[in-house]
């Protein structure tokens, strides 16, 4: 399995395909989230980016589940789907999407359009959705309603989810929906999915006896978890390894390897505790204004100058910097992700409670850019400073987040590594950077990426620099 171990924006996608390539015989799970998920895969001239259906699309002999633990958005998971039909690739007999996975339904995206904004969500009604699924309401009161059970009653699940709607438009009549067209667009879509039902609990298990490997695919990353992270500022599912296995339909005696990734400058889209960034509050505050929209792509591009930003010594600043070189915006939206350096301490811990095998480190270039700035090397978090004591864990509240303040080392900055493509070849700082972080994190670093291009990649998994 292969999941994030920061905020969500680690480009799994890559390692992720990076590791299909190797394994026609896969079948490709997502165990968790929805349409929150981003994953842009490039593969050729093609660009495809993905919500909902797992990875894997490219490959054609290999299949895609959506496990129970995962949200369906029926419109979006159509368009997807219209969306990879018409790059001419072939869904027929690949994609099955969980009985017992329940259905965004009206009234969820409307909860998250008016109330997420706080948190910074997607607004595609993630939060509310697990919700009615915790909170078990049945016969006329029923809110949850899984893909299986409305396809099976679509004239119940119509009627429940056209009450749940009204429901909400009774309580916030200020959120006015025409709610016989939404229903019927609603209907529309789910019936439209029928043929991708999965009806079998054993699904997987008969695909593993039948000689498939199952790989599963985490969304949103660690630190997002709905239970370990820090509430509210997090997502609804649990986003940690374990969950695999529950949210993917499948006994855990098959697990195998774990695959942690993460980036080596850190970044978050939305609002929440950031310990390692640069510019704190301000730069948390600055990138939420107008909903992440003040401050879009082309906003920075005209509001900032490199050249000046490349030379201050304010952190801030120096965030900005790091973001417009290293292209940090949403890909949907354009909104300014939160920039931090690598902290250890968290990547060391996401490394332990996981139980990852091999880490990947994205983004290894953007390093370079610290050696153009007013700084004195590549700064990475080693420990924490809470109320005048050093620690060496993340804090567990958010009280406790607010007042942390990270301890930093500087390691030596690295030169341009962008074309290089094997181990041997990396400069003796980048070598020295890949192995303060192995002895720190405790973990083998088996490869980084060094550009968005699909081979910018170079496998460190063989540890020629050790020789
Ligand atoms: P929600 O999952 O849409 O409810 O959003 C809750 C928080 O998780 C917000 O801070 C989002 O920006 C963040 N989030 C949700 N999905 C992703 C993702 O795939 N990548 C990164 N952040 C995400």
């Amino acid at each position: 399995m292969a999941f994030g171990l920061q905020y969500g924006v680690e480009r799994k996608a890559r390692v992720v395909d990076e590791q299909l390539f190797e394994d026609d015989e896969a079948v490709v799970v997502r165990f968790n989230g929805g349409a929150n998920a981003g994953h842009t895969l490039v593969v050729g001239n093609k660009k495809i980016v993905l919500h909902q259906v797992p990875s894997g699309i490219f490959y054609p002999e290999m299949l895609l589940y959506i496990g129970s633990g995962c949200v369906i958005t029926p419109k979006k998971l159509n368009d997807e789907i219209a969306d990879i039909r018409s790059a001419e690739i072939s869904l027929d007999g690949r994609l099955f999407i969980s009985s017992h996975a329940p259905l965004i339904q009206p009234h969820h995206l409307l909860y998250d359009e008016w109330f997420g904004g706080g948190i910074g969500t997607t607004k595609n009604g993630i939060g509310p959705c697990y919700a009615d699924q915790a909170l078990r309401a049945q016969g006329d009161a029923i809110r949850n309603i899984k893909f299986g059970e409305y396809l099976v009653d679509p004239g119940k699940g119509f009627s429940a989810v056209k009450r749940n709607l009204e429901e909400f438009l009774d309580l916030w009549p200020l959120a006015k929906a025409d709610v016989i067209g939404k229903m019927e667009h609603f209907d529309a879509e789910v019936m439209k999915l029928q043929e991708y039902r999965s009806e079998d609990p054993l699904f997987l298990e008969r695909l593993i006896q039948s000689g498939k490997n199952v790989f599963f695919e985490g969304a949103q990353s660690v630190l997002l978890d709905a239970v370990t992270g820090m509430t509210p500022y997090v997502t609804s599912s649990r986003t940690l390894a374990g969950a695999a296995y529950t949210g993917g339909d499948l006994s855990l005696k098959y697990h195998h390897k774990t695959i942690g990734i993460a980036k080596a400058i850190m970044s978050r889209v939305g609002r929440g505790p950031f310990i390692s960034e640069f510019g704190g509050k301000q730069s948390d505050e600055y990138c939420a204004e107008g909903e992440g929209k003040a401050h879009a792509k082309e906003m920075e591009q005209k509001e900032w100058n490199l050249e000046e930003l490349k030379h201050s010594d304010d952190a801030f600043l120096q965030g900005v910097y790091l973001r417009m070189k290293g292209n940090e915006y949403g890909a949907t939206t354009g909104r300014p992700r939160r920039i931090g350096t690598l902290d250890l301490v968290q990547l060391k811990q996401s490394c332990a409670l996981n139980g990852v095998n091999e880490l990947y480190l994205n983004k290894f270039d953007a390093l370079t850019e610290f050696g153009e700035m007013n700084l004195p090397g590549i700064p990475v978090v080693v420990a924490y400073r809470l109320d005048g004591k050093v620690i060496d864990y993340v804090p567990t509240t958010l009280a406790e987040m607010e007042r942390v303040q990270p301890i930093t080392e500087c390691l030596p900055n690295i030169p341009d590594v962008s074309n290089v493509r094997a181990e041997k070849e990396l400069p003796p700082a980048a070598k020295e950077m890949v192995e303060f972080i192995e002895e720190f994190v405790g973990v083998k670093v088996c490869g980084i990426g060094v550009g968005p291009e699909r081979d910018a990649f170079v496998d460190t998994s063989m540890k020629e620099r050790l020789k």
